[in-house]
């Protein structure tokens, strides 16, 4: 208890998923936590259920004039921002043969996934660094994936963006090291967690239980991650416990990427 007390954490994508698991842990653990996202409904909720320490604010992460007014939000109410998690993202529409391939990817398709997941971690960082700077301290973590380490075929668009946040993360590391701000920047890369990208990927058929298995068996630990397993790394990497932590990356797959079992699906 009270890893992050009177830390300020602003959270994207904390509506639902793994950003509002990590909403409610870091809210236990005692910061005082801004829910960022574009779901109203499920943020105003989530916002209300953790009571005083939490509030909702829209913030649709693509969009740099509402990032310039989350952060004046910070300043007016909080004067500070100690932890910032760029969580946010979204993997489309993957199921629609060709969507997302390298060969057949529309280009509005790679660039909204890229506004959304990778844009997003670069505006993010550049105006949490405006803010933390002037208390000479902070944390930002950057949701990567387990796609931003290899390469994925049938869903290219989001695995470069991925990539792309993996390096930004390297890059504003030492740039805020140089500059002698005293603010980390770390990537997490999850994969198999069971959220609704699951749900959207997997469908509601009837082949759904047997692909969750076959998917499941595949996994070295045997099973799907959920939310709190995300939200446990990121509590760590928010921490003061990960002080001398910056530009590292942490994989959260019950294992997958330690085998590297590669394969390639032939037509
Ligand atoms: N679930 C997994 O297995 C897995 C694996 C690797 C990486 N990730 C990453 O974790 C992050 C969270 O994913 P999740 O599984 O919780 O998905 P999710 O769909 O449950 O949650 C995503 C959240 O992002 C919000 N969002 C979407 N577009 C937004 C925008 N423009 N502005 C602000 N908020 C927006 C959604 O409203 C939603 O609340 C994503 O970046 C995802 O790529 C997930």
């Amino acid at each position: 208890m009270d890893r992050l007390k009177g830390k300020i954490a602003l959270i994207t994508g904390a509506a639902n998923g793994i950003g509002q698991a990590i909403a409610r842990i870091f809210a236990r653990e005692g910061a005082i936590v801004i829910i960022a996202d574009v779901d109203d409904k499920q943020g105003e909720l989530l916002a209300d259920e953790l009571g005083d320490n939490a509030t909702f604010s829209h913030l649709d992460v693509a969009n740099e004039q509402e990032w310039q007014e989350a952060m004046s939000m910070l300043e007016d109410k909080y004067h500070q921002l100690d932890v910032l998690v760029n969580n946010a993202g979204i993997i489309g529409d993957i199921n629609n043969d060709s969507s997302q391939d390298p060969e057949n990817c529309p280009l509005e398709v790679w660039q909204k996934i890229h506004a959304i997941n990778m844009d997003s971690v670069f505006l993010g960082c550049k105006h949490a660094i405006a803010l933390m700077k002037k208390n000479s301290c902070g944390s930002i973590i950057n949701m990567s994936s387990r796609s931003g380490i290899v390469g994925v075929p049938h869903a290219a668009a989001y695995a470069s963006s991925k990539a792309s946040i993996r390096n930004h993360t390297k890059s504003v590391a030492l740039y805020c090291a140089q500059q002698e701000y005293n603010i980390r920047c770390n990537s997490l890369h999850p994969a198999a967690i069971m959220t609704d990208i699951w749900n959207q990927m997997l469908g509601d058929n009837e082949q759904r239980e047997e692909t969750l298995q076959r998917i499941a068996s595949s996994i070295p630990l045997g099973h799907f991650g959920v939310p709190e397993d995300v939200a446990l790394a990121a509590l760590y990497l928010a921490s003061d416990d990960s002080a001398y932590i910056t530009g590292a990356e942490l994989v959260i797959d019950g294992g997958i990427l330690a085998g590297s079992a590669a394969s390639v699906q032939k037509n």
